[in-house]
């Protein structure tokens, strides 16, 4: 393991460790995807061996799948676990109102579909996930393969109408390759640069052919948890309007990152 962890890692580290506590024997949980999402199934990973806690993972996607059973948590489909007590997931971009764009990592269908299933989303992020409005983050919207390009035109045409700063679309690759998603859908993402209206534009999107899901979680996220390198937290409930600081002393932990870090 690294000595030392960059301040952006030790940022999404304290995020993370603060979501967990929000964790309680018993529960339900969905396990988000993303580098931040991956610290936490390794915190509650950590919980789950040495506090005995009884709880079922519902990933994601396969690598959280793959990670969480690494760390010996119980991973189950969600259609064993049928509703979930709370997702904790990483986001691409946040709002005052905890609006997201999700999917940067891809795998914003089972992320949504997951955080939609459960009674509370949690959000954990760095500060420089937060933004005034949403857009500057490429939004991802995941179609399926059949007439993919004809859904981009469709799409093009729609953006003409809206409130947004750019319009160009462009086919996520993985590599020389289009990128395929664990459904063998495509992403197309939309490079906005600012979004006017991001309720509107998350219906409107999805009521294109060809459109499975987009990546605007809108109304879904109840708390964020934003981790600062010098081990700050801030907690912000959309409902209460409450704001916790808390502080996470990097003395103490360095033999849980030996533990943690890749
Ligand atoms: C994956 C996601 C991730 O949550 C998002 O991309 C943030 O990732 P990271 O925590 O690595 O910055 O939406 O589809």
């Amino acid at each position: 393991m690294p000595a030392e962890l960059s301040p952006v890692d030790k940022a999404k580290f304290v995020a993370a460790k603060r979501a967990v506590e929000f964790v309680e024997n018993g529960m339900r949980v969905g396990l988000g995807t993303g580098s931040t999402a991956a610290w936490m199934v390794r915190i509650l990973g950590q919980r789950v061996r040495e506090e005995r806690l009884r709880i079922k993972g519902v990933a994601t996607s396969a690598r959280t799948a793959q990670l969480a059973r690494e760390e010996r948590i119980e991973v189950v489909s969600l259609d064993e676990a049928r509703w979930l007590d709370l997702t904790i997931d990483g986001t691409d971009e946040f709002d005052g109102e905890l609006n997201l764009i999700k999917g940067g990592g891809a795998a914003l269908l089972h992320e949504k579909i997951v955080a939609t299933a459960s009674d509370r989303m949690i959000v954990i992020a760095d500060a420089a996930k937060e933004v005034a409005h949403l857009g500057a983050f490429p939004l991802p919207v995941e179609v399926i393969p059949f007439g993919w390009q004809t859904t981009k035109a469709l799409i093009e045409e729609m953006l003409v109408s809206l409130d947004v700063l750019g319009r160009e679309v462009t086919l996520r690759m993985n590599g020389s390759a289009p990128l395929v998603t664990e459904q063998g859908n495509r992403i197309l993402d939309l490079h906005l640069g600012r979004i006017g209206n991001p309720r509107q534009m998350a219906l409107v999107l999805n009521q294109v052919p060809g459109v499975v899901e987009n990546g605007l979680f809108i109304d879904i996220c109840d708390r964020v948890i934003v981790g600062h390198g010098d081990g700050r937290v801030t907690t912000r409930d959309i409902y209460t309007g409450e704001v916790e600081h808390d502080r996470y002393d990097f003395a103490e932990p360095e033999n849980l990152f030996a533990d943690l870090t890749d």
